[in-house]
């Protein structure tokens, strides 16, 4: 496996205060049903699972599911909320740079989703990642690529941003943008524990917007290339949508 320091070492324990993996927005699942259907969608990779998320979800939407991730805390956070739900997916480390080496199916989609393939930070690098998942989709299968990451997301007036607040926890991000790339800090505060009440994590993203997916995808040999603004699959408008979703055909 190519050489990877783990920004989720430590991070993966806690990661799911974003929310529980079961805690699904009715507009991505409505979406994914649509865009599953108009493709013909019956087998998904996720080829960077995190905590097990579109596992749960694409798993009880009736979808056949396989999973994989680079990160083992996560895999193995993934293992024990899937268990937990009764769920058995089978969950594979594996670089997503390197899919061909790991699975001998071939998919009618590849997802890797939620800011995942931005921890490539080199155009070499994130081509590589795409025609790597190219390389275990069917002829006409779709790869789905999706981030929150947006023209408005990292604007001055975006750089601090509250993501959770409850009784027991805020959990807030602090981004720090140059150029091309960003780092994401995520500041923890505990609420009921003072004596350790602080934690920060940071991810170091390329950023990516529309008019890189849509060479990106080009150069590892995608066609008909669409980019959403969100799960109410509006076109992606670089002046209001606050998702951004890149999908090519294979
Ligand atoms: C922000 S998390 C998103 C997780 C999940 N997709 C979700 O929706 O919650 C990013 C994930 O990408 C994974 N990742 C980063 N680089 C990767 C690589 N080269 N190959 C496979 N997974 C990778 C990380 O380990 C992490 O689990």
């Amino acid at each position: 496996m190519t050489a990877y320091t783990d920004p989720y070492e430590k991070f993966a324990k806690s990661y799911d205060l974003f929310g529980d993996i079961t805690d699904i927005d009715q507009n991505e699942e409505a979406f994914y049903r649509q865009l599953f259907s108009q493709h013909k969608v019956v087998t998904v990779l996720d080829c960077a699972c995190g905590t097990g998320k579109h596992c749960y979800l694409f798993t009880k939407m009736g979808y056949k599911v396989q999973a994989s991730d680079i990160s083992e805390p996560m895999l193995s956070q993934a293992r024990e909320n899937l268990q937990k739900l009764g769920m058995d997916i089978s969950l594979k480390r594996c670089d997503f740079r390197e899919l061909e080496q790991h699975f001998d199916d071939t998919f009618d989609a590849v997802v890797c989703l939620s800011t995942s393939l931005p921890h490539l930070h080199k155009d070499k690098e994130l081509i590589r990642a795409l025609t790597s998942m190219r390389g275990v989709l069917r002829d006409g299968g779709i790869v789905i690529i999706d981030q929150g990451t947006t023209h408005s997301s990292i604007k001055p007036d975006r750089r601090f941003e509250l993501i959770v607040n409850n009784k027991d926890v805020t959990r807030m991000f602090v981004k720090d943008v140059e150029e091309n790339m960003q780092t994401i800090h995520i500041i923890d505060i505990y609420h009921n524990d003072l004596a350790n009440c602080l934690e920060h994590y940071s991810v170091v993203y390329r950023i990516l917007l529309d008019d890189d997916y849509r060479r990106l995808l080009k150069s590892a040999g995608y066609k008909n290339i669409h980019i959403f603004g969100g799960h109410d699959m509006s076109v992606y408008d670089p002046d209001t949508s606050q998702r951004l979703i890149a999908v090519g055909e294979a």
